[in-house]
This record gives structure tokens, sequence and C-alpha cells, in this order.
């Protein structure tokens, strides 16, 4: 191991002794810096980065013992080699319990001063490299986690588009309902955590179509009440669908985005300000874009239709805050024609 760029800090109340120690190990190729007491030590320290602190226990003032704490708490990464006489070997062992690395004992035998150097600045690298390595491990595995997420979410949004694709009335539906969402969650100031459980359950909210009879998605005339049932029955299965890779908040999305805001949906449970803000949220951008949409039964209706609809149906089917915050935005006044084209 190359010792070049070590940085040695001797601190001793006695000269000869710091001389002595300076000597043997410049010739070893250490850069070494002196302090005569913990006080010295410290403001040294304040320019002087050090890898290893050799430090005499006893000394006038604060002692090595008393400041030994101080410096592993200041510089945890740097590592300390006590300096003690022989009869105070108990308390040497003391010291690293309170985290010394090493010790050496008086008279130095200048060799073994030199070894126990190496050893402790070689164990200090190790323990840096190794700690390192786990950082990067987590970091690793983290930015792992985060990918794998991506791919499900992004293959479940593939599926919604390939489920929308098959049928002309409702290709570009999600990415359309999406723009319409967060358009509403930025009216409404949503924090950007919140914005990000919209940005999923608004693009992931009919997944659950899969589950539903092709006929009667397609179906030209009214539905039944039995098809309607059956249609409804997506918003759950889609929840269902999501839950292994979303949150909770977004599965809930998933789970409300039909209920009416006064609680008179189908089997609904939840009404008003309990239905997740998400969902109600979805609610509006859902009706919006079904609206302004052909559909195999009836044209799209003109935009000023459409929001007098969404007025009309503000605190039955809408949450007035909701509501009026979308009637603000730029998407209340567009068909979005041009997504639909691009789809
Ligand atoms: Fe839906």
């Amino acid at each position: 191991m190359t010792n070049h760029e070590q940085r040695i800090l001797i601190v001793d109340d006695e000269v000869t002794i710091r001389r002595l120690l300076r000597q043997k190990l410049s010739r070893q190729g250490y850069h070494c810096e002196e302090a005569c007491s913990s006080d010295e030590a410290l403001e040294k320290l304040k320019t002087y980065t050090a890898d290893l602190i050799m430090l005499d226990m006893k000394m006038p003032g604060m002692s090595g013992m008393d400041l030994l704490p101080e410096l592993k708490h200041i510089y945890p990464n740097t590592a300390i080699i006590m300096a003690t006489a022989v009869a105070e070997a108990n308390l040497a062992i003391q010291c690293m319990r309170l985290g010394a690395d090493d010790y050496i004992t008086k008279p130095f035998n200048l060799d073994e001063v030199t070894l126990n150097v190496e050893k402790t600045l070689e164990k200090r690298m190790l323990e840096h490299k190794i700690k390192e390595y786990q950082e990067h491990l987590q970091q690793k595995v983290e930015e792992q986690t985060v990918e794998i997420r991506k791919l499900f979410l992004g293959s479940i949004e593939a599926l919604v588009y390939a489920l929308e694709a098959k049928d002309q009335y409702t290709a570009g539906h999600s990415r359309r309902v999406h723009e319409i969402a967060m358009a509403i969650g930025r009216e409404l100031n949503l924090s950007e955590e919140d914005l990000e459980n919209l940005r999923w359950g608004s693009l992931l909210h009919d997944v659950g179509k899969i589950a539903v009879d092709k006929y009667v998605q397609n179906k030209p005339g009214k539905l039944t009440p039995a098809e309607y049932e059956h249609i409804m029955i997506h918003a759950h299965v889609g929840a269902g669908i999501v839950k292994p890779v979303v949150n909770e908040k977004v599965v809930e999305i998933v789970e409300h985005h039909h209920d009416h805001y006064d609680g008179s949906g189908l089997h609904q449970v939840i009404s008003r300000e309990d239905i997740p803000l998400g969902a109600r949220i979805l609610a509006v951008a859902d009706a919006w874009d079904a609206m302004t949409s052909t559909r195999p039964y009836r044209p799209a209706l003109p935009v000023e239709e459409a929001r007098q609809e969404i007025k009309r149906c503000i605190r039955t089917q809408f949450d007035p805050v909701v509501a009026n915050a979308f009637l603000k935005t730029d998407t209340s006044y567009s068909t979005f024609e041009r997504v639909k084209a691009a789809v």
C-alpha cells in the first residue's frame, strides 16, 4: 500500500516524542503535522484533513482521553491511535471501547509504531471501501426498484392503450383523461406527490375494461340495467389489477372513479369528501372526454353544451370545487381533437 498521500496528526505535549514520531513516520512517506495539546489539535483539524491521529492519552488541559469522543463525533472517518505509558494499558483498552482503533505504549518501539500505523490505515481504507460499496449497492437496488416499477406500470399502460385501440370510439381515452385530470390537479395546486398519483390513476383507470364483454362495451344502443351493471365492474376489477404495482392512493382513484359526489352512483359506499380527491377529479375528466367524443350511439357534444352539462351535474355527480376548477382550465374549452387525431 502506498502511503504518500496519507496524513497523520501527532498530538503530544512532549516535543521530543512528537519529533521522534514525525521523523520516523515522515521517512515512511507519511505527511505529518504536530499539535502540542487537545485545543491545538482541534484548531489544526479545522484546516488539516488527517487520515490518522496519534493521540497522547495524558496531556495538560484536555486529555487525549477526553478529546477522543469529540474527535470520533466530528471526524468519524479518521482513525485514532492512542499513545500511553505501559502502566496505563487498561485505560488504553477503555479508549478502544470508546472508538480508538489501536494503542501504542511508551517508550515506543518505532518499528512497531510504523506497523501499527500501517495496519490501522489499511483497516480504515478497507472499512471506507466497504461503506462505499454498500452505499453504491443500496443506490443500485433503489434505482432498479424504480426501474422495475416503471416497467410494470408501462406494461399496464400499454395494455390500456391496446384495449382502447381496438375500439375507434375509445382510442386515446385514457391519455386524454390523463391530460384533463392533470390540468385540474394543477388548477387545484396539488402537491407533486398527489399529481404523480393522479397521473397513474388517470392513465390506468379503465384497465379493468379487460373484463368487460366486447359486445356490451361497443353496443350501439342504450345499455340495459344489467349491461350497465356489468360494464361498471371495470372500476373494481381495475383496482385489483393495478394493486400489486401502485400505491394505495392510486388503487383508490381507480376503484372510485365512477363514484358520484352525492353518493348516488351504482353500489356506492362513500360520498362527498370521503371519495378520494383523485377519483373526484377523474370523474369530471372522464365525463368530459366521454361527452366530447363521438360514441356509437350519439355524436360528440359541442363544447358549450358539455360545459353546461358539467355545471348541471355539480353537487350531484361532481364535486363543486373540482368541477369549478375544471371549468377554469383551458381543457374545458377544447375537445382534444389534436390528441384524438394523434391516436
Ligand atoms: Fe371508467
